[in-house]
């Protein structure tokens, strides 16, 4: 048996049973859903204090080109390969199982880890605002076993509620994804329309504190802010047109909320010194210290509504690409189960929402952003190559969407997150080392010898 043995693209693909529902504008909304959360609302602020001073402005554009270069790519193989594992499928056909399995494993790292964190950071902003009602939940209840607590409370609910949501439908699911993302924009809107009248260009002075260094640790820390878009992908088998809208959906909420991070991160460093962000609600705190209470609240809510979507479409995108590993073998078949009436993968569902439930609830995992960004940039790394790749060994695929200027711009994509990648601490690499490891165990005890390919002979 070869170490790389593939499957052929036209095997790639559609989950049946699903949903297809999904419209460009919904797409759109779900990457926007994805995207704008705990990134802007908490990771900006501390990043901007510790790292790189007003500069982060430059570190939201160096971050944002990394992923607008894999966007591009991820819109060309989600349009010309499809399947609802994203990556994985594509690393599949185009580098084999072994390296679609490093991938989908690097995945499930990347979707269930952001949901766990994003619901700690959840649990955060609700208690703040509870307390600011005069509500108080005891200690206790906010705090893991090992913060000396017993169990973070809200946000295992917040997970188990999500978990219910996304069992009931997509559609379902999108409409209430829709609400919220309006809530998150609606506050954004606020927040900029207030801090536009306070800005005081002294404080962009100085403006890179930490030289370069900073500008690009400051850029691999809030990259976490971006990732998202990539999740659209994995609604390819709910898609109606999914070679057109894909690309839009993918592309679309990218631009979206780069212009909303530049421009968030410009009024930040310019309305407070940089030296005072470095706190986990810096965009409500910077409207309470002007003295708009009313406005901080309002900002504080769409936080609240922003980390949900992105738990939601976090979770969704785990599911979806659960779904395609258990389709080839990889992981247990049982787990395809799709539910005739509600059409949606019920069983994967309710078994990682229980899952992420116990660990947002009873492990200190607030602070594993950037774990969650080095599995993401080694799975862009494996998009940009597989567009490069597959533009030699299957220059025949019909491809809806085509990388300009290709294989120039995604050998750049590749440039760039690789050297975001290198300015990610000593002991991230060390934990990704160890998840990449006990993943490479598993393939070899287990999926390896069950997979489809394995069962098929090849
Ligand atoms: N981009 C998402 C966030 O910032 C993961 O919360």
């Amino acid at each position: 048996m070869s170490l790389f043995r593939t499957k052929p693209i036209d095997v790639i693909g559609t989950s049946k049973g699903l949903h297809r529902c999904l419209s460009a504008f919904d797409l759109t909304l779900l990457g926007v859903g994805a995207i704008i959360g705990a990134g802007i609302f908490v990771l900006t602020g501390i990043a901007a204090a510790t790292k790189a001073g007003p500069a982060i402005i430059i570190s939201y554009i160096l971050a944002g080109s990394a992923s607008a270069l894999s966007a591009l790519c991820y819109a060309e193989l989600a349009a010309s390969i499809g399947g609802c594992g994203s990556a994985y499928g594509y690393a599949y056909a185009g580098f084999g199982e072994i390296i679609a399995w490093i991938i989908g494993w690097d995945l499930l790292l990347e979707y269930g880890i952001s949901c766990s964190a994003v619901a700690n950071g959840w649990s955060g902003y609700v208690n703040n605002g509870l307390t600011a009602m005069g509500l108080h939940i005891p200690t206790f209840l906010l705090k893991s076993p090992l913060e000396g607590g017993i169990i973070n409370l809200p946000a295992a609910l917040i997970v188990l509620v999500i978990m219910f949501l996304l069992a009931r439908g997509v559609r379902e699911s999108t409409r209430f994804n829709a609400v919220m993302v309006f809530l998150k924009l609606s506050a954004i809107a606020i927040f900029v329309a207030v801090a536009s009248f306070h800005v005081n260009p002294s404080n962009w002075h100085p403006f890179m504190p930490f030289g370069w260094n900073g500008v690009v640790g400051g850029a691999a820390l809030i990259f976490f802010a971006y990732i998202g878009f990539d999740a659209v992908s994995t609604a390819a088998d709910e898609a109606i047109r999914p070679e057109r809208d894909l690309p839009i959906g993918i592309i679309a909420s990218l631009i979206i909320c780069t212009a909303i991070y530049v421009l968030v991160a410009a009024l930040l460093t310019g309305v407070v010194p940089y030296t005072t962000l470095n706190v986990s609600s810096p965009v409500a705190d910077v409207l309470l210290n002007l003295g708009h209470r009313f406005g901080a609240g309002m900002v504080a809510a769409g936080a609240i509504a922003g980390l949900t979507t992105v738990i939601l479409v976090m979770y969704y995108g785990l599911t979806r690409i659960m779904l395609a590993m258990a389709g080839d073998g990889l992981l247990s078949p049982s787990l395809t189960h799709i539910d005739a009436k509600k059409r949606t993968p019920t069983k994967i569902i309710y078994i990682t929402g229980v899952l992420m439930a116990a660990l947002s609830g009873l492990l200190p995992i607030g602070h594993l952003a950037e774990l969650v960004n080095i599995g993401t940039l080694a799975a862009f790394v494996v998009v940009c190559c597989g567009v490069i790749f597959l533009r030699y060994t299957r220059p025949d695929i019909p491809r809806p969407f085509k990388v300009p200027f290709s294989p120039v711009v995604p050998a750049i994509g590749v440039i760039f997150c690789i050297y975001l990648m290198t300015h990610l601490t000593g002991r991230t690499w060390i934990a990704f080392s160890i998840w990449s490891a006990v993943g490479l165990i598993i393939y070899f005890c287990y999926s390896r010898k069950r997979s489809a390919l394995a069962i098929a002979g090849q």
